[in-house]
């Protein structure tokens, strides 16, 4: 305290004293004041300080206004100003030297503090001193505010286990240098997470900064449930400002929650549809679990061998065989005892085996006999059978009838196997089936007998079926010389013709014969005396006989033309041909083959046609 200061205050004392005394007799002063006055740190602040005196007529000239400040902690004073008629003056030496300004009237005293500061969160007191009105106080808390920083939350990165019997860490969440005291509150999806225990912890820290400020800092234990993959926590800072209560929201985080695996699923991957064998087949595992476990793989048949798997969740099978068919089943590596957790499939390899043919290979038959081939595959599905031959379908199903054997019957029989419903599996099978028979010549069941005129050569037509290829050989009798002008031949057909001159009565025997027979026909041939050369005629006499004979021919041709033309009528004689003709055989065998002689004046040659069904004649 000054010299000066403390002289007055002195001076003032028995006046002081004697105001006392006499308070409740004289008028008295009554000091109005607001209870607290808030400010933002750093803006100025006003405390109001109004009085007035009960008795108006003893209002004394003389009033005294002093400010103090409480000392925080102890219920001591100090004084800041002091201001009568006289002077204003701001104590030296004090916190509010230079910052304060005091503005008083007749009615009051208004306190002005600039660039408020912390330490100015404290009581102040306005003392009004009216000597014989007596004095009075009044004290305004001076509120200071300064908000925080915004709330800044860290989530725990590190995943959390709900099998965690304790709440866990999840979050943490700190605002800084505020001043009152500001609270954080959690939030998880958008609602407020009271402590409740067991289940909810909030642990709070409060620091008192050197500068004063306040910084909290909260941590959230939570016991995280598997729902909460998707939950967002966040922080919300609650903080006063002058006349009201100021919110803050921290941005979210998310946690990683840990659970243990309780449903496991396995299923075939790849290939799509049915599996055959020769395939690679993946089978996929999968549970329900968080981190994914690695599972281990086995075989319902042989459960304590597991199954090497490549990536821990997918067993790859290659290549695939029937073996393989089974049920699978795959099981988390960490089940942690829970052996019932377990994924389980079913896997059919589907196979097509080779056909086999019966009989194998090849066959030879008889003409005429029956046979019956079969043609299998093993399957796990249901197999199709169609037979070909040459290309063309003869037959389905796994049995193939062979009926009355010919020589077309011969050939290569496939059977081709397929299965519908996994078109991929295919197979086929085959046999050569080859039908055998003795010669047999065509036209055979009768001898042939010709007569042609002597000097001109006759064709001899020898024709056989039969396998293997039946060997034509010819023998002649009276070593009558031949020569053979065709020789054609396919698998099961020879084809022989001669030609031989006539000179005499000949016998011509044509052997068709294979390895299961022989069979010959004869062809007897009669010479005709040439006649020019038996008759020379007088030209007188020769006409004569010439015009009987040319009559005689008209009429013979006559009659020869209305029995063609009957026999044609009744279609016993094929169209197309000319001239005349005489029919020595007419028989149809079982090949349908006409052997007939056809002779004609003119070149008088004979010539042996032949017509195979409905074929047109051989060609002369
Ligand atoms: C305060 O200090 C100033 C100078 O430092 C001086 O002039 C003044 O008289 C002092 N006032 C009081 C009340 O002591
Ligand atoms: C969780 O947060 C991470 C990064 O913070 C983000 O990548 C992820 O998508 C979030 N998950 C959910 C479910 O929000
Ligand atoms: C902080 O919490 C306390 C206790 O619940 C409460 O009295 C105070 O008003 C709160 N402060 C704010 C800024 O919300
Ligand atoms: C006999 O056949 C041969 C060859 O086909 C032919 O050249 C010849 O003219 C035929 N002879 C007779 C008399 O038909
Ligand atoms: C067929 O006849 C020829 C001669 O005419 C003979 O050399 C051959 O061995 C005969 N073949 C058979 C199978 O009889
Ligand atoms: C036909 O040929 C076979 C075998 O070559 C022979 O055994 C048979 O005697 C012959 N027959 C005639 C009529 O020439």
């Amino acid at each position: 305290m000054s010299p000066l200061h403390l002289q007055k205050t002195l001076l003032l004392l028995p006046l002081l004293f004697l105001t006392l005394l006499h308070h409740s007799a004289w008028a008295k002063v009554e000091v109005q004041v607001e209870e607290s006055v808030e400010a933002y740190l750093g803006d100025p602040a006003q405390i109001p300080c109004l009085y007035s005196f009960t008795d108006v007529e003893s209002e004394p000239r003389f009033v005294m206004i002093q400010w103090f400040v409480r000392v925080s902690g102890s219920s001591s004073r100090i004084r800041i100003f002091y201001g009568d008629g006289d002077q204003q003056i701001v104590d030296n030496n004090t916190d509010y030297s230079g910052r304060i300004e005091v503005t008083s009237d007749g009615r009051g005293s208004k306190l002005s503090i600039q660039d408020v500061r912390l330490q100015d969160e404290r009581e102040f007191l306005c003392q009004i001193n009216g000597l014989s009105a007596g004095n009075a106080e009044g004290r305004t808390h001076l509120r200071v505010f300064a908000t925080p920083e915004a709330p800044l939350i860290e989530g725990v990165s590190s995943g959390i286990s709900v099998t965690n019997e304790l709440p866990s860490k999840v979050a943490s969440c700190e605002a800084r240098n505020g001043f009152p005291k500001p609270n954080i509150t959690w939030y998880r999806n958008g609602s407020p997470l009271n402590s409740e225990p067991g289940h909810v912890n909030v642990l709070i820290l409060v620091t008192r900064e050197s500068s004063g400020f306040f910084s909290v800092q909260s941590t959230l234990e939570y016991k995280v449930l598997k729902e909460d993959t998707d939950s967002q926590f966040s922080c919300e800072l609650s903080f006063f400002v002058p006349g009201a209560i100021r919110t803050a929201e921290s941005s979210s985080v998310n946690v990683t929650v840990h659970y243990p695996t309780t449903m496991v699923e396995l299923w075939k991957e790849s290939p799509q549809g049915l599996v055959k064998e020769g395939e690679t087949v993946q089978l996929r595992c999968q549970g329900d679990g968080n981190p994914p476990q690695p599972f281990t793989f086995s075989r319902e048949q042989e459960l304590d061998v597991d199954l090497e798997s490549n990536h821990g969740d997918v067993l790859t099978l290659s290549p695939v065989s029937r073996k393989d068919s089974g049920i699978y089943q795959c099981r988390p590596l960490d089940s942690e005892g829970n052996s019932d957790v377990k994924g389980e499939m079913q896997l059919t390899v589907h196979y097509l085996d080779p056909a086999v043919v019966v009989p194998k290979e090849s066959e030879v038959m008889l003409r005429g006999e029956d046979l019956t081939a079969t043609c299998n595959a093993l399957s796990s599905l249901e197999t199709s059978i169609v037979w070909y031959k040459d290309g063309k379908r003869v037959g389905t199903g796994n049995t193939l009838h062979l009926k009355d054997a010919t020589y077309q019957t011969t050939g290569e029989y496939i059977c081709e196997v397929t299965v519908p419903s996994l078109p991929a599996l295919h197979t086929s099978g085959s046999v050569n089936i080859i039908v055998q028979g003795g010669p047999q010549l065509v036209g055979s069941d009768q001898d042939v007998q010709l007569e042609e005129a002597a000097g001109r050569t006759v064709n001899l037509s020898c024709e056989a079926t039969g396998r293997p290829l039946p060997n034509l050989s010819w023998s002649l009798s009276s070593s009558q010389s031949y020569q053979e002008v065709v020789s054609r031949s396919n698998d099961h057909e020879a084809l022989s013709v001669v030609s031989v001159l006539v000179t005499a009565d000949f016998s011509a025997v044509c052997n068709a014969s294979n390895d299961l027979g022989t069979e010959s026909k004869t062809f007897s041939i009669r010479a005709i005396p040439r006649l020019t050369s038996a008759a020379p005629f007088s030209p007188a006499e020769g006409s004569g006989i010439i015009i009987v004979v040319i009559i005689l021919s008209l009429l013979l041709l006559a009659i020869l033309g209305s029995v063609l033309y009957f026999l044609h009528k009744k279609g016993k004689i094929p169209c197309g041909r000319s001239g005349k003709q005489e029919i020595t055989k007419e028989k149809t065998t079982k090949d349908d083959i006409v052997v007939e002689m056809k002779s004609t004046t003119k070149t008088e040659d004979a010539v042996l046609l032949k017509a195979v069904n409905g074929d047109k004649p051989n060609d002369q």
